[in-house]
């Protein structure tokens, strides 16, 4: 019995969304838009270029291509000064657990990330061993809610989407587990999360029975 467990990362594995305000707050600043929490929880699975159009369009301003290119860097550079202060203790709630747990039941593990920061990170809170196969921002070209992040996990790790199950913090990337005929559950806020086939507060709410019944999933 054997399915395919795909964790997205921002706001599943890890809460690196304080430091994308940070630093998508000091460059805003810079610029002279205001940007505030609610704007960057709207950001969340949203790739970097994307997030930038965004905050551009909300402060109603255009810039040219060297100066979106240049302000990308800008930002990147600012995020990895924050990631690289990052260590385990930052592993949201039984995560390890769960990640454990499904390697005693020689279960495949991949990663599904919009960040080109994902292998850093990883290796940064120590838990890169898990994952069988990691597909990020670097390797896709279509943003979720397109599925190719999560198909091109599912391929990787040579399980049929319908036998993969999907963690997911963002409504785009549910969207895009639903799309890929995979199931998908959300971590976070079940009013946002809403279109998910089941939605947890974190992992800590969820049962290893519930895991179990995952595992044997249409097998
Ligand atoms: C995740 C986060 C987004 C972030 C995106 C790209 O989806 O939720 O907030 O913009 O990754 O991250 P990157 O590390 O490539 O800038
Ligand atoms: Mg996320």
């Amino acid at each position: 019995i054997m399915s395919g467990f795909i964790f997205d990362l921002d706001g599943v594995i890890v809460d690196t969304a304080k430091y994308h305000y940070q630093a998508w707050k000091q460059l805003a600043d810079k610029i002279g838009i205001e940007f505030s929490l609610e704007q960057n929880e709207q950001l969340k699975g949203v790739s970097r270029a994307d997030s930038l159009n965004k905050i551009l369009e909300w402060g109603q301003k255009t810039i040219s291509n060297e100066t979106f290119t240049a302000l990308m860097k800008e930002k990147n550079e600012q995020y990895l000064d924050f990631i690289a202060t990052m260590d385990d203790n930052e592993i949201l709630p039984d995560v390890s657990k769960v990640l454990n747990y499904l390697k005693t039941k020689k279960q495949k593990i991949a990663l599904g990330s919009a960040s080109k920061n994902a292998v850093q990170i990883l290796e940064k809170v120590k838990l890169t061993h898990y994952f069988d196969a990691i597909v990020d921002g670097n390797q896709v070209t279509n943003a979720k809610p397109n599925p190719e992040v999560f198909l091109n996990a599912a391929k990787q790790i040579n399980v049929q989407p319908e036998h993969c199950i999907v963690f997911e913090d963002s409504l785009a990337g549910i969207q895009a587990a639903n799309i890929a005929n995979m199931v998908s559950i959300g971590i976070g806020d079940a009013s946002i999360l809403a279109e998910a086939d089941y939605v947890f507060k974190d992992f800590s709410e969820m049962s290893l029975e519930f895991i179990d019944k995952l595992i044997n999933l249409k097998n």
